[in-house]
């Protein structure tokens, strides 16, 4: 079961928290280098990390948490990689679903999954199934996942609606395009967190950043635990947000949006 807030996390969580943070975890391979460890160590470590940003964000009251496991480009990767990687997010499957049933995680996954082996394909469709009425947080696995592949999916269905006479062209809007993309059920991305010193988004959720709060931190993700998630979540708390209008601190916003 989780552990209670610390003293640092009430007063974080009694500030607001986003409701919903997506993770670009990156900074594996040269966590492993760094200590002359193949790049499969790294990645090893990192998964230690998912299981404490998840167990974090779940007891601050997060709705929504949505990691960048792994990019439709990550397939370009050496295949020994790509096969350790697939092993690692098997085993997190198969060992932490009873955790997130008792935390009452839901977990959800973005991405072109079909191109996923079914080594991964079928304890993640059984997770996703035992933990649909989970209530308390959506825990969502970007796999084979990109942003562009996400709008092509989008627009391909989109195109499927109206042909079969399910959608008006003329009614289509923002929420027609929205609930149309593999993460349309989650709520406004409030924070991108990205890891390693890189400040790109690489191809990660391009529809729901639109306004999101970016925090680049120079932190390998190996090394990513809860006291770096708080202190990147107290920079989001530092930030004005403003979604293009005026300034609450006083004059109207300039062209900055
Ligand atoms: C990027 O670092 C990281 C990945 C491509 C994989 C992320 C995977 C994990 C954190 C572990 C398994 C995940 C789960 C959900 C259990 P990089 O390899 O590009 O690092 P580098 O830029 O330093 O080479």
């Amino acid at each position: 079961m989780s552990k209670p807030l610390s003293p640092r996390e009430s007063e974080i969580k009694a500030r607001g928290v986003p409701r919903h943070v997506g993770m670009i975890m990156d900074g594996n391979g040269r966590w492993a280098k760094a200590r002359g460890l193949p790049r499969l160590s790294g990645h090893r470590e990192g998964a230690k990390s998912v299981r404490a940003v998840i167990r974090t964000a779940r007891r601050l009251g997060c709705e929504a948490l949505t990691l960048y496991a792994f990019s439709a480009q990550n397939w370009e990767r050496p295949m020994e990689e790509v096969e350790g990687l697939m092993g690692l997010l098997r085993d997190y499957l198969i060992k932490e679903g009873q955790e997130l049933l008792e935390t009452d995680i839901r977990l959800h996954a973005a991405g072109d999954l079909d191109r996923l082996p079914e080594k991964v394909l079928a304890p993640l469709r059984v997770l996703c199934e035992k933990t649909a009425g989970c209530g308390s947080m959506t825990l969502t696995l970007c796999l084979s996942y990109g942003g562009r592949e996400e709008l092509v999916h989008m627009a391909r269905r989109l195109v499927e609606d109206v042909q079969h006479g399910d959608l008006e062209s003329s009614s289509i809007d923002e929420h027609a395009l929205a609930e149309r993309l593999w993460t349309g059920s989650l709520p406004e991305l409030d924070l991108i967190i990205r890891t390693s010193g890189e400040q790109r988004i690489s191809n990660f959720l391009l529809w729901s950043s639109a306004y999101s709060e970016l925090v680049f931190v120079p932190t390998l993700w190996p090394d990513f635990r809860e006291e770096a998630f708080l202190d990147a979540i107290e920079e989001y708390q530092r930030r004005e947000r403003r979604f293009g209008r005026a300034t609450s601190r006083g004059g109207v916003a300039g062209a900055s949006q």
